[in-house]
């Protein structure tokens, strides 16, 4: 292939992308960007594989490695579980890091990489490795630590080591001084030393980052690594003069950045605590006097009884959470959804950003339900009509139907915006026990006056409800 014909179809994989990321911004026209991403990226990794800068000797070994790669990837990806996705998300982001490192590694030790370049364009070259393998290393392991706290395997409390503060500045200064000392050094040999060093740091900085965070604000961290992983593969197109992968990292890494800003401000979070660390262990936060412990009575109701109140009221809102993913209720949910607007019940759905464990969790498990769009509303445009509701049900949720983000400044999650389901004439909550949600923070929307429980797996609940109302 030609220089000319790889740099047409790079710019044609360009504009794919950038009409993919605009697709995926609204779920009607979601599948459509995931097609212009798919051709997008076929176009690129063959107009690379067979354009100038690949020799045909290389061609066989990049596709052996492709085939490996592709399948341990189809294989992943079929097996995971919608609810383990985020844990994949951040396993894929380790490698993109790990590749920046190696490509950077390559880079420097390749004599033909620096070959015919002046001292200036050489000292460009070394600093773009230098940061390259800097950031390819912090989000190779930070998102290992975070693939390890979201599967489990590690615990969800931060690791606060006294002074940590002040040893990510000491490892800041080392790195400075080293990175001077590899700009500096006389040959590959005495570079390697600082490139080493700094290696090492990047990995424990990495590993000390994520650490420190909560399991409650893992959500936006595994975000910022996906920001990470997009500037370690623009470094890595610096690296290798690739225009494509300087491009579609941006993309990445500001598209990345823009996501962990508006988790953010879902979670009523500062971006730059979040990253500090410290909240979030599991167990709530206690502050002076601790939260307030809920007052008030307990009132369960059966399958039954909820299907009465749905069949007398004319406002429904339907607030799925995490449960909802687990029990895989969403199929019920819809034919409940069917059998109300026949009646003439208006049902509609207030999904809170940071519902379930991924953006958009609750968005696709109600889009493969078949859900219309239409009636499936962001939490800033349902909040206002919960008092005109005759039954809120939450199905699955706990910490973003909380009112103690309202009530309670001591809260740990106080100011989180909320879904107001209390507000409606009566709300009903779907979960098997009085268990607290992710944050570990209690509910007192389980005593409110108003407030019904309806205990059990969400799914076999929904479907005795189902059966009560066909009745
Ligand atoms: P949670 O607060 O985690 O509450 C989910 C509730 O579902 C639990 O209290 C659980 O109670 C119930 N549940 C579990 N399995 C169930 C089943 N089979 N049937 C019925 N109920 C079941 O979820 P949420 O309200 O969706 O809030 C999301 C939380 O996750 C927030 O704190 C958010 O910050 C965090 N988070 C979000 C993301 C993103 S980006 N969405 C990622 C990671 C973390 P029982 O055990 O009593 O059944």
């Amino acid at each position: 292939m030609s220089a000319s014909l790889a740099t047409v179809s790079y710019i044609g994989a360009i504009i794919l992308f950038i009409l993919s990321l605009g697709g995926l911004s609204n779920p009607e026209s979601s599948r459509r960007g995931n097609l212009y991403g798919m051709i997008g990226m076929a176009i690129a990794v063959l107009a690379t594989v067979f354009g100038p800068r690949v020799s045909m000797a290389g061609v066989p070994w990049i596709i052996a490695a492709m085939v490996v790669g592709g399948s341990v990837g189809l294989y992943a990806a079929r097996k995971v579980q919608m609810t383990q996705m985020p844990e994949l998300v951040a396993l894929m982001h380790s490698l993109v890091g790990l590749a920046a490192c190696l490509v950077g590694y390559a880079n420097y030790i390749d004599p033909m990489a620096a070959l015919n370049l002046s001292s200036a364009e050489k000292a460009i070259h070394e600093i773009e490795i230098y940061l390259g393998i800097l950031i390819g290393a912090v989000t190779f392991a930070g998102s290992l630590i975070a693939f390890g706290k979201l599967s489990g395997k590690i615990g969800g409390k931060p690791l606060l080591l006294p002074g940590r503060h002040f040893l990510n500045l000491l490892g800041l200064l080392i790195v400075i001084a080293f990175g001077w000392q590899f700009l500096h050094a006389e040959s590959v040999s005495a570079g390697m030393l600082g490139l080493t060093v700094m290696t090492v740091i990047a990995l424990l900085f990495g590993i000390h980052m994520v650490m420190a965070i909560g399991g409650a604000d893992m959500p936006v961290v595994v975000s910022m690594l996906n920001s990470y992983s997009g500037w370690a593969a623009a470094a890595t197109g610096f690296m290798l003069n690739n225009d494509l992968l300087i491009v579609v990292g941006a993309l990445v890494g500001s598209s990345g950045a823009i996501l962990s800003y508006i988790m953010c401000r879902a979670m009523n979070r500062n971006f730059f605590s979040v990253i500090a660390g410290g909240f979030g262990g599991g167990a709530p936060a206690k502050k002076s006097g601790g939260e307030a412990q809920p007052a008030g009575e307990v009132v369960a109701i059966s399958a039954i009884e909820t299907a009465e109140l749905l069949r007398e009221a004319k406002n429904v809102i339907i607030v799925p959470g995490y449960g909802m993913a687990v029990a895989q209720a969403q199929h019920a949910v819809n034919e409940i959804t069917q059998l109300l607007r026949e009646k003439g019940v208006n049902v509609r759905f207030g999904i809170h950003p940071v519902a379930g464990r991924m953006p958009g969790h609750m968005n696709v498990l109600l889009a493969e339900a078949k859900v219309p769009y239409d009636i499936v509303m962001e939490m800033d445009e349902i909040n206002a009509e919960f008092p005109d509701t005759d039954v809120s049900i939450v199905i699955g949720a706990n910490d973003i139907v909380n009112p103690a983000a309202q009530e309670d400044p001591d809260s740990p999650i106080a100011g989180m915006p909320v879904l107001e389901v209390w507000k409606a004439k009566t709300s009903i909550m779907m979960k098997r026990s009085m268990a607290t949600g992710y944050a570990g923070v209690e509910n007192p929307l389980f005593y409110k006056e108003n407030n019904r429980m309806l205990f059990g797996d969400a799914k076999k609940m929904l479907e005795e409800v189902l059966v009560a109302l066909k009745a």
